[in-house]
């Protein structure tokens, strides 16, 4: 048993709490490499903002849970060594989705956790979250869940309804689930296709697509029946289109590619919305970075040629979500 106090890891509640009363979200950058892992504390140190680094069940099978332990671990004396003394960085499981797999993570380091149950039905969503709270919150860790489901991409924005979170199912799910914060459903989705080209508008004058907005009404209604509740946006990348372009200009195939705007995230950000999920920009940013290199490089063959420059973009994008989009800057 490995508690993430001794690793100089922090839980979620009182950065949480901060954040709700302050009006801005932390950002909860996915990471499954040592050099994404380096950019976001880079950029986190630079602009004095805490910190959410989540894991998923693909970056476990991919780098390996240990590993990807020992490197928050690493990021917290990271985050120290490039000045900052007292590092506010959690350790996230994203998307758990049994109680055994949140369980061994709270076992081995992680300070939160996400059971997400939203593709329960209601009453097995809210016995699975509290069994995961019941073993998280004896540990001091804090835990994630889910209400409502998040759009797919077929679906017509207008089906989509049916998917968003009910608010008249919120107090009693948090209740009685006992979660420390709640991820919603109001129009975000996960990956760089978020929407259809039938779902979006075209801009005249940029011949891009427009998505539609997100359901503010609905979030507003869920402020209202759960006031000052820490709320969570999963899908919230925006899909830069300047890295779309890039992709695209040197060999890449992403048409069509497109996510929320970052003007529909920050006034989010201001509300009862205070961690959003970003894992999709930081894999356009490290593609596009690295496709444009070997355009102009054909000869080279280090992959610290080419990861650098990666890493680069990545950090410039970090920093742009904490200081242009989020507001967690300067919070340390
Ligand atoms: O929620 C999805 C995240 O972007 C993680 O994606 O399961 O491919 O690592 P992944
Ligand atoms: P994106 O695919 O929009 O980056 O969402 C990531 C996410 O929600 C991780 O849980
Ligand atoms: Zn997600």
């Amino acid at each position: 048993m490995t508690s993430y106090k001794e690793l100089g890891l922090v839980n979620t509640r009182e950065m949480f709490a901060k954040a709700v009363a302050g009006g801005y979200a932390i950002p909860a950058f996915n990471f499954n490499t040592m050099e994404q892992m380096q950019a976001i504390v880079q950029a986190a140190v630079e602009c004095k903002s805490p910190v959410i680094m989540q894991v998923s069940k693909g970056a476990r099978a991919y780098a390996n849970g240990t590993i990807l332990r020992y490197m928050a671990q690493g990021a917290v004396e990271y985050a120290k060594e490039l000045g900052c003394e007292n590092p506010q960085i959690v350790l996230h499981l994203d998307h758990g989705d049994s109680f055994e797999i949140c369980k061994e993570c709270i076992d081995n380091g992680f300070s939160s956790v996400m059971i997400d149950g939203s593709h329960l039905p209601y009453e097995e969503n809210i016995a699975l979250t509290k069994k995961v709270v019941d073993y998280a919150h004896a540990h001091d860790v804090t835990v994630e869940a889910e209400l409502g489901v998040l759009a797919g991409v077929e679906d017509e924005v207008s089906s989509a309804v049916s998917h968003y979170t009910k608010p008249e199912e919120v107090v009693d799910f948090s209740t009685r689930s006992g979660c420390d914060s709640l991820a919603i459903s109001i129009g975000t989705s996960h990956g760089a296709y978020k929407f259809t080209r039938e779902q979006c508008t075209l801009d005249p004058q940029t011949g891009k697509l427009v998505p539609p907005p997100l359901a503010f009404d609905i979030l507003a209604e869920i402020e209202k029946q759960l006031p000052g509740f820490p709320i969570v946006l999963h899908g919230s990348s925006s899909v830069p289109q300047d890295e779309v372009d890039t992709i695209n200009k040197f060999g890449g195939q992403l048409p069509d590619a497109v996510g929320i705007p970052e003007e529909q995230l920050r006034k989010a950000s201001e509300s009862a919305v205070c961690k959003i999920n970003i894992d999709s920009d930081s894999r356009l940013a490290m593609t596009a970075a690295i496709r444009k290199h070997f355009a102009e490089n054909p000869g080279h063959f280090d992959p610290r040629q080419y990861l650098k420059p990666a890493r680069e973009n990545m950090k410039k994008m970090y920093i742009h979500k904490i200081m242009n989009v989020l507001g967690s800057n300067d919070k340390l």
